[in-house]
């Protein structure tokens, strides 16, 4: 199925505005802008929604709002990346099959599959592929211009069951707010943990 290259303008246009920050913390694929929204891992602490959320509310709305009409799996993470060129890696932390599609105005770029000795180059842009990405080696084509993707997925770590509020993101007196389930997660306060708890 190919998406309408109109289905990701409000995505790109709050990118541009504001450009994702850079990770520094995906040692295995390569440091880039690449971000995760929705449920993520947090070190000893139990699964919860990424700082993303309600720093980027308006972002995640248009992401969740994407999802709506155009993703056919299951999930309860997203991760965005701008012009980030992975290495070959295989995804951790999912379960069953991610959704990926790329978007933006870039030569090259292309999916690569790395499987028995073999590479297979696939064009995502528009088009999504499903498949579980745990068990495919895969990295991304070098490019020029501007390269965007998404991945939708099932987070998932063994003995830390996942059972969090569902996430929305409201439009209230003209400000986008992030609310977990009921609770309006407030950008300079964040979700409130345990750890911090016991500091105070
Ligand atoms: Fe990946």
């Amino acid at each position: 199925m190919e998406i309408p290259a109109s289905a990701f303008d409000e995505i790109i246009k709050e990118l541009e505005r504001r450009p994702l920050e850079v990770n520094k913390y995906r040692i295995k694929t390569g440091e880039g802008r690449s971000q995760a929204f929705g449920v993520v891992g947090r070190r000893n602490l139990a699964p919860d929604y990424s700082r993303q959320c309600w720093k980027r509310p308006e972002l995640y709305k248009h992401l969740l709002d994407f999802a709506e009409k155009y993703v056919d799996i299951s999930y309860n993470a997203i991760t965005l990346n701008q012009n980030y060129r992975t290495l070959p890696h295989y995804d951790k932390h999912n379960i069953g099959d991610s959704y990926l599609v790329s978007f933006g105005d870039f030569l090259g770029g292309d999916l690569i599959l790395h499987t028995d000795n073999m590479l297979e180059y696939i064009d995502i842009r528009h088009t999504p592929m499903k498949a579980d990405f745990s068990k495919i080696l895969h990295s991304t084509e070098s490019f020029e211009g501007n390269r965007y993707s998404l991945v939708f997925y099932q987070f998932h770590l063994p003995n830390k069951p996942v059972n969090l509020p569902s996430p929305s993101v409201r439009i209230e007196n003209g400000e986008y707010k992030f609310y977990r389930g009921k609770e309006w997660i407030k950008k300079n306060v964040g979700i409130s943990h345990n750890l911090k708890k016991k500091k105070e």
